[in-house]
């Protein structure tokens, strides 16, 4: 089949039905400003190479150019509370102790040992500690990353003079998270996000939101690939059917903002416009996954005649999450209450900060296999009014596991996610396995991938940054 020209310029062409920015204007409870907006800009048809998924070559690339320079999500501040308190953050070969330190701040030191390299803490790890202790030879370092003690000073005469701090990558906190980057020329992290993405970011509050679920797989497939299978609702007809009666996927709403932050709206409670006459408004309600809301107690509503689905869903989202986490949502738009919103930040992070399924996924490229990825998904809740509330453990599954399987997960949305993982085998396979040499993107519902892809490459292009102690920060 050859593809048809239509004459309209390139990245211009958008599905006929109603628009994303159409659905959400006959809602009752009206937008903001930051979700009406939209911004997308064409960015080239031409097809991504494969070798960047492939190569072993590439994720070493990225090892010393792109994961050394960018800023990347470590914890909750939440996680890290008091004093001596320490999340270990692994990043391929890298590894970092973030710790609170004595004054309250937050140190990101290091985690290797500077007498013969032993890793002070064990990766993966979190604690609380009075100090940094070698297990090797007990070389013990203060929480601020001062030498505490060296056993048998005597015989390092050689070292007089010299301080022996620990190295430390650069931190940041903004939204409830701390942030590592281990580039002391790399811009602050609010320049890095740019603007407008930080303006929609403090519209969501998520300082106010704790993690109550928290679930670590193995995907078979490099990380930007794996990252590439949500960046798109595109997929959402053939790879997750039962989804589509409820979801408007391919009139989803794409936009990029600067360099390091994109987005997707897709809308819920409406049907999808591949089945329109297929479905009813009844039948957008039966097909609707509850998500979150229905660990505390969400029931589908009744639809009596003439209602709106998408409008009898949002008020009962809304009535619910207000009884259950004790709050006044009463201004939240209908579109924050029950759209999916998810924003990447570059490079290894996603945010849906959308009140019915509030989650945050986090990819990291397995150091010894570049067609792994190490993938976490978390759940958010809004923080309860009497501040008590406990930051979930990760539950690590195995390969063979469903997300079904984690405990307190929707397994409606653990279905979904399996879903992924099995395009994500064959998607690796058959691209090692392909005589075409690239991937081929659409114009509008693709743009996220192109976007990233365009970032990674604007990384890949520097000179490579390799953390030593020299070119850090005392
Ligand atoms: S390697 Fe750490 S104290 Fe010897
Ligand atoms: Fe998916």
């Amino acid at each position: 089949m050859n593809v048809e020209r239509s004459g309209i310029r390139p990245g211009e062409a958008r599905h006929p039905d109603e628009s994303t920015q159409e659905i959400i204007a006959r809602d009752r409870n009206g937008a903001p400003a930051w979700a009406r907006e939209v911004s997308y800009e064409y960015l080239g048809s031409e097809d991504i190479d494969k070798a960047r998924y492939t190569e072993a070559a590439f994720a070493d690339a990225e090892f010393k150019r792109l994961w050394t320079r960018t800023w990347q999500m470590v914890c909750r501040e939440d996680q890290i509370p008091d004093t001596g308190n320490y999340y270990v953050y692994d990043i391929g070969p890298y590894s970092f102790i973030v710790v609170r330190t004595d004054d309250g701040s937050i140190c990101a030191h290091y985690n290797a040992c500077l007498h013969r390299g032993t890793k002070l803490k064990p990766s993966a790890t979190e604690g609380s500690a009075i100090d940094l202790k070698c297990p090797f030879h007990g070389w013990t370092w203060n929480l601020d990353g001062s030498l505490k003690d060296i056993p048998e000073r005597w015989d390092f005469q050689h070292l007089a003079g010299r301080k022996m701090c620990l190295p430390q990558a650069r931190v940041e906190t903004l939204a409830g998270f701390v942030w590592v980057n281990m580039d002391p020329a790399a811009p602050d992290l609010k320049t890095y996000l740019g603007k407008k993405a930080l303006a929609h970011l403090d519209a969501w509050k998520l300082e106010n939101r704790y993690i109550y679920l928290h679930v670590q797989k193995s995907y078979p497939a490099n990380w930007k690939l794996t990252m590439e299978a949500f960046m798109e609702a595109y997929h959402v007809g053939d790879t997750h059917p039962q989804v589509a009666p409820a979801n408007g996927d391919v009139n989803s709403q794409y936009d990029i903002y600067d360099e390091h932050v994109n987005r997707f709206i897709s809308t819920l409670g409406v049907v999808s416009p591949k089945l329109k006459g297929k479905y009813t408004e009844a039948d957008i309600i039966e097909n609707f996954t509850l998500g979150d809301s229905s660990s505390l107690g969400g029931k589908k509503p009744e639809l009596k005649a003439g209602e709106r689905a998408r409008q009898v869903m949002a008020d009962m989202f809304r009535n619910m999450f207000e009884t259950a986490t004790n709050s006044d949502l009463s201004a939240v738009s209908d579109s924050e209450l029950l759209d999916t919103y998810s924003y990447t930040v570059f490079p290894n992070l996603f945010l849906f900060p959308g009140i019915s399924l509030p989650m945050i996924y986090r990819f990291r490229p397995d150091a010894r296999d570049h067609r792994r990825t190490i993938y976490e998904v978390m759940f958010m809740r809004p923080k309860p009014r009497n501040g008590e509330f406990e930051t979930a453990e990760v539950q690590k599954l195995a390969d063979h596991q469903s997300f079904a399987e984690a405990e307190g997960m929707d397994p409606g949305f653990g279905k979904i996610l399996d879903q992924d993982t099995d395009n994500l085998y064959a998607q690796q396979e058959g691209l090692e396995a392909s005589a075409k040499m690239g991937l081929t993107l659409a114009d509008y519902q693709e743009i996220r991938v192109r976007h990233f892809e365009r970032t990674v490459d604007k990384y890949i292009a520097m000179e490579p940054f390799v953390p030593r102690i020299e070119n850090l920060q005392p």
